[in-house]
């Protein structure tokens, strides 16, 4: 019996014994090709040799030295490096240990902010429904994911929600990217007025939606129409890009794509890609003189802040990502992956879309394409698409609850940057007979939509 307390607690997971480029290798030697990154972490592959032994050398100079008593050469020169390649007038970095913690921290920081330059009325987040932004009660309470806030409401901060940009899903027929763009920020703005803009500390929001409606990409001019309302109300514009951000959707953040800058813009996942635990909080000049020309001092902390092995495992993926060019193979095997799942997938009577940019892509699941209508829940497609797919040697990140937290199904894809056109062929290929097998085994029952 293990000891470990595990995810899931009836299924016992394979043993990983081994990661080797865009492959995961188990205890029993079945090969499993990584077409997610786990959780769109591993953008790096397995087993890069860089890596590897910029963290042997750290390790044998330094293993850990605790903040509140030590700077150190490697944080400062990640922190340098993120600085440098940051979206316009961001420069200060705080460095976390994972997604959520980064965002614990943004949040604070946010609210800290507000305090030092004597708005401490502002106590409100405004995120939106059908995001995610991390587990802790922090993260969890801006996080619009219904099912996984549910049992634990009666712990959160109260936060807003605003409808998320779900194009698919939400964009009326009549209505142009554009128009619709313009009309969540219209409801985004109405909000504020509702509640009090002076009362907001921060927009929270993810800039391409991850896991919880299977990415979705912000229409044109979206993200400017909210920028622009932030900077009306004096409110900040917190970017989750733990999920999209680090080059994932072809830029090193995604929202380059969109021609605006947050004030706080959080990441994580790609920045150590799985090599390290390491997230971070980038922030403005204009946060930073905040609490400089304030008290000096950000009430946070955490014992493993900047980690040393951490930090030196981030700067050299990141420096490999830039020496290799990966960003560039990033456009290039995102289009042919998304052209080869249009080929394949395109008219499938249960793939009701096909999205996502760079290396960064979803199908979501109908019942019927016409109606979109969505599968039962409890036939848990998502499960079994997963299942399939790891007995067809690929690793998948299907999710339920797309739509509401309750209905829908997707599948994610966030294949490591240095897959080649060989390794798209066969994640179709695979994905295929894994979506034929768990589709061609569904009742006919299971065919028409969910009540
Ligand atoms: C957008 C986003 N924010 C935050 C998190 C939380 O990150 P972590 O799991 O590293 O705590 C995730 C994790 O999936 C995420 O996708």
């Amino acid at each position: 019996m293990t000891h470990v307390f595990h995810r899931h607690l009836h299924q016992t997971p394979p043993v990983a014994v081994a990661g080797r480029g865009v492959h995961l290798i188990d205890a029993a030697g079945n090969e499993y090709l990584d077409a997610c990154g786990g959780a769109a972490v591993s953008c790096l592959g397995h087993g890069h040799p860089d890596v590897l032994a910029a963290m042997h050398a750290q390790v044998d100079r330094l293993a850990y030295a605790h903040t509140s008593f030590f700077t150190t050469e490697v944080a400062e020169e990640l922190a340098d490096e993120l600085a440098r390649t940051a979206p316009t007038g961001m420069d200060q970095v705080y460095f976390v240990s994972g997604g959520s913690e980064a965002v614990e921290a943004a949040l604070k920081m946010a609210r800290q902010y507000h305090v030092e330059i004597g708005q401490p009325q502002r106590t409100l987040f405004v995120s939106r429904r059908q995001s995610y932004h991390g587990n802790t009660l922090g993260a969890l309470a801006v996080g619009g994911n219904a099912w996984r806030r549910q049992q634990f409401a009666p712990l959160l901060i109260d936060t807003v929600q605003v409808s998320p940009c779900y194009e698919y899903r939400d964009r009326r027929p009549d209505e142009t990217p554009q128009a619709y763009g313009a009309r969540l920020v219209q409801e985004l703005s109405d909000t504020l007025d509702r509640v009090g803009p002076d009362k907001v500390i921060a927009f929270v929001a993810e800039t391409v939606g991850g896991a919880t409606a299977g990415v979705i990409p912000p229409v044109p001019g979206y993200f400017r129409g909210v920028r622009e309302l932030c900077d009306r109300h004096g409110i900040l514009l917190i970017l989750d890009e733990v999920m999209c951000g680090m080059g994932r959707t072809g830029t090193l953040y995604a929202c380059e794509q969109e021609g605006i800058a947050p004030d706080i813009a959080v990441i994580a996942k790609g920045l150590g890609a799985g090599y390290q635990p390491i997230g971070a909080a980038l922030l403005s000049r204009r946060i930073f003189d905040a609490f400089r020309d304030g008290s000096g001092f950000f009430q946070h902390g955490h014992t493993y802040l900047g980690h040393v092995l951490a930090c030196s495992a981030s700067l050299a993926v990141q420096r490999a990502i830039e020496r290799e060019g990966l960003l560039d193979n990033v456009r290039r095997m995102g289009s042919l992956l998304d052209a080869k799942l249009r080929e394949r997938f395109g008219a499938h009577p249960h793939v009701g879309d096909i999205r996502g940019r760079g290396l960064f892509l979803a199908l979501e699941f109908v019942a019927d394409r016409a109606t979109k209508a969505t599968f039962d829940p409890a036939l848990r497609l998502h499960a079994q698409l997963k299942k399939a797919a790891m007995a067809a040697g690929l690793m998948t990140y299907p999710m339920g609850g797309t739509v509401d937290g309750r209905r829908g199904d997707h599948l994610l894809l966030a294949p490591p940057f240095i897959i080649d056109a060989s390794h798209v062929e066969l994640i179709v290929a695979r994905l295929g007979a894994a979506i034929d097998a768990v589709v061609g085994a569904l009742p006919a029952s299971a065919l028409r939509p969910a009540a």
